[in-house]
């Protein structure tokens, strides 16, 4: 199955996306992280996406779809993927619909967490995330068993410098103006399922998986 998880900043796009990974054995293809990893190896690719996340803006199209075109050409992904972060505007979504027709593949499910704006910047503040493993932790909502420690590798946490209060205002606008858009696009298609992004992560997995498991049964 071909999952996207569609959501503002902050909806728990990434601590849902590596649960449902792990339990349905598929990949978590998260664009973020990509360009994260891209920045941190100083690549081409990072460079020149640096100055837009900096600022909170979306990376050019032709530059975020030729990443993740790539990414979905490996073998891992051929069993299907979640998307996390990626479709984030209708000319990405229309190059999706063409990478995985290629593979003869198609979207299943797309869904949409929604979480209120106030929440949103609440999640971003207290955000850490492992250096090592990209594992998302929260001073409040989800702390580490040791402060500044990743429970999973043991590695170092540190705060998103596109998680400063300035940026993630940019962020949220962005968002509104060029990913809410999705929504109404992928519920026409019938594949949108709507989750209660503001229940505990344990809650809003369970929604997820019903989720999954009604798209699979309906599949079948
Ligand atoms: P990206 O990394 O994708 O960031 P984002 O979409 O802004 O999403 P986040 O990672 O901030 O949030 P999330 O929804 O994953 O929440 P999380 O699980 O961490 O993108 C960064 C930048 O890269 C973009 O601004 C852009 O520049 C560029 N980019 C990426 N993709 C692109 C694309 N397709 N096109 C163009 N540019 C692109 O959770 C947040 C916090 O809340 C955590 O602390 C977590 O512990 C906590 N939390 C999670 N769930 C809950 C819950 N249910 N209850 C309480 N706390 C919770």
């Amino acid at each position: 199955m071909n999952i996207l998880l569609l959501g503002a900043p902050g909806a728990g796009k990434g601590t849902q996306a590596e649960l449902l990974a792990e339990h349905l054995h598929i990949p978590h293809v998260a664009s973020g992280d990509l360009f994260r990893e891209a920045l941190r190896s100083d690549t081409p690719l990072g460079r020149e996406a640096k100055g837009y996340i900096d600022r909170g803006e979306l990376v050019p199209d032709a530059v975020t779809i030729a990443m993740v075109r790539e990414r979905l050409a490996a073998p891992d992904s051929r069993e299907g993927v979640i998307l996390d972060g990626f479709p984030r505007t209708i000319e990405q979504a229309r190059a999706l619909d063409e990478v995985l027709a290629e593979q003869r593949q198609k979207v299943d499910l797309v869904a949409f967490i929604r979480v209120r704006p106030d929440e949103l910047l609440k999640r971003l503040s207290g955000r850490w995330t492992c250096r090592d493993c990209g594992g998302v932790y929260h001073t409040l909502y989800n702390p580490p068993q040791r402060p500044g420690v990743c429970d999973a590798c043991g590695g170092a946490l540190y705060q998103r410098p596109d998680d400063r209060p300035e940026t993630q205002s940019r962020r949220i606008e962005v968002y509104l103006a060029q990913t809410s858009p999705l929504v109404e696009h992928y519920r026409r298609r019938r594949v949108l399922v709507e989750i209660d992004g503001e229940q505990d992560i344990a809650r809003v997995q369970d929604d997820l998986r019903k989720a999954v498991t009604g798209k699979q049964q309906a599949k079948a």
